[in-house]
């Protein structure tokens, strides 16, 4: 009886951090069935040629909630050898949804177009699995949706039946399988919640043992102070805490990184589980309105902007926002007002240069450091490149080029390290019995191709990506073989009841 896939002469990466080895890895039915000597036939073989295969990458900060429906090709992340995205991020979650409802505002923008007919994880899922997805998920649930779900955007404390509904939500969220909680304290109308409203909402995941991620209330000037409350958080909810694309943003910050490690470090010896992810890139990108008060335009902060997507001003996109204003002679400030205030302005998408290169690899040689690639997968415009090219970047810029870290330990903290933070069961490395997510790439020669005047570009080096045993990209061509699989934290997958 032949097997499905045998992959010959590969320069092994276990994801564990050990060193390549050559070998075979033999593929059945979805899982990797022996590594080594391949002794088997298959029904497809592959000659690796040398090549380094690796568990897939696991990108564990996505936001492609609404790209799993949008675009359930994932061609932006399939090609850098991503083979499955945390969703959920920054406190925005596809669900809970009202169906037949815009679930814009409470999804923050997310999963706008992707209107379905789902309300829960289970029906976001089913919904998912319809489109036949490339690659797989798994999910976070966010408090601003819940929060917009219950109380609409009031800037105010939630009552004591508000309380009880978010945390219903939350509850169900975890029980039907999301990895943890997730936080944006600098967006609304998380930003209007208090400490004590998170601790509460984050109990719900203590039950699971499962993750308190955080885009942090401050990321410059009160870095420090948000890591404090992020640590305050999960102790006194008993959860793990994850920081999210750890930075220190704004010139004046730069250098913070390192003190804020140290209290992670400080909260790691006094017992407290905390893990981190970052984004290779010194930009940010979010959506524009959220960073400015009409009243009170931050003229510095409005310097560092580039936009991506604009709906109002297709002809700002991919140009700094300075010189928009030196074109049209007028003060940044109302250059900033005329987009967000023009029709669907407020979904206007911006880049911001904000962090420090050196930060960069300060984070990136912090032990256990994630990568997460924080995309958000509007296709329009000029999208920023971390959407495209963040693992190849790790691997191209901050391995090969920079000697920042090596091969085996930046594949282990995209794989194995991710897989067992998030609850990924049985993946995230190549082990028999394992779930064969794969990635087959040429370390000498993968990197980013997408750069910000040109995001749209697939990253050379990936040869081959398997999704749960099938075949999804092969010498740079997409399969469609829609084999992604939606997951459920620390449990199997999600099966389509459909
Ligand atoms: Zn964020
Ligand atoms: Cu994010």
């Amino acid at each position: 009886m032949a097997i499905d896939l045998i992959i010959r002469n590969a320069r092994i990466l276990d994801g564990l951090g050990n060193p390549a080895f050559e070998g075979d890895v033999e593929v059945d039915e979805g899982r990797i069935r022996t590594v080594g000597a391949a002794s088997s036939e298959a029904r497809t073989e592959v000659d690796a040629g040398g090549l380094h295969l690796s568990p897939g990458f696991i990108d564990v900060h996505s936001h492609d909630d609404g790209a799993f429906i949008r675009y359930p090709d994932m061609g932006f992340k399939l090609a850098q050898g991503v083979t499955t995205c945390v969703c959920g991020n920054c406190g925005f979650s596809a669900i809970p949804a009202t169906p037949g409802e815009d679930p814009g505002p409470a999804s923050g923008g997310i999963i706008t177009g992707a209107q379905g007919a789902f309300a829960d994880l289970e029906g976001y899922f089913n919904a998912v699995y319809a489109k036949r997805p490339a690659i797989n998920a798994i999910m976070l649930v966010g408090h601003n949706t819940v929060r917009a779900q219950v109380m609409g955007m009031e800037n105010r404390a939630p009552t004591k039946d508000e309380r009880a509904a978010m945390r219903g939500k939350v509850a169900k969220a975890m029980e039907q399988g999301a990895c943890g909680f997730s936080t944006g304290l600098i967006y609304r109308p998380g930003r209007w919640s208090e400490t004590e409203e998170v601790i509460e909402l984050a109990q719900e995941a203590k039950a699971f043992d499962a993750l308190y991620t955080t885009h942090m209330r401050n990321e410059g000037d009160r870095l420090l102070e948000a890591v404090e409350e992020t640590l305050t958080i999960a102790r006194n909810a008993g959860v793990r805490a994850h920081i999210s694309h750890h930075k220190a943003a704004g010139k004046a910050n730069w250098g913070k990184v390192r003190q804020s490690l140290d209290l992670v470090d400080a909260a790691k010896a006094a017992g407290q589980t905390v893990t981190l992810d970052i984004y290779p890139y010194t930009a940010g990108s979010g959506r524009m309105i959220e960073y400015f008060r009409l009243d009170a335009i931050d003229r510095s902060f409005a310097e560092t902007i580039r936009i991506a997507n604009c709906p109002a001003f297709r002809e700002f996109e991919g140009r700094m926002l300075s010189d928009i204003a030196v074109e049209r002679a007028e003060d940044i400030a109302d250059t900033v007002r005329l987009i967000l205030t023009a029709p669907k302005g407020d979904r206007t998408i911006c880049i911001h240069f904000i962090i420090d290169e050196a930060d960069i690899e300060t984070n990136l040689r912090y032990p256990g450091m994630m990568v997460g690639s924080d995309g958000i997968p509007t296709l329009n415009g000029k999208p920023h490149p971390r959407l495209f090219g963040t693992f190849p970047r790790v691997l191209g810029e901050y391995v090969r080029k920079r000697g920042v870290l090596s091969l085996e330990e930046a594949v282990a903290r995209m794989t194995s390290v991710s897989a067992d933070t998030f609850g990924l069961k049985e993946r995230g490395r190549i082990a028999e019995g394992y779930h064969a997510d794969l990635v087959l790439f040429d370390p000498g020669v993968i990197i980013d191709a997408a750069t910000y005047d040109n995001p749209k570009q697939t990253p050379p080096g990936v040869s081959l990506v398997v999704v749960n045993g099938q075949i999804a990209l092969r010498d740079g061509v997409a399969t469609n073989a829609g084999s992604g699989q939606m997951l459920r934290y620390r449990r199997h997958a999600y099966a389509a009841s459909a």
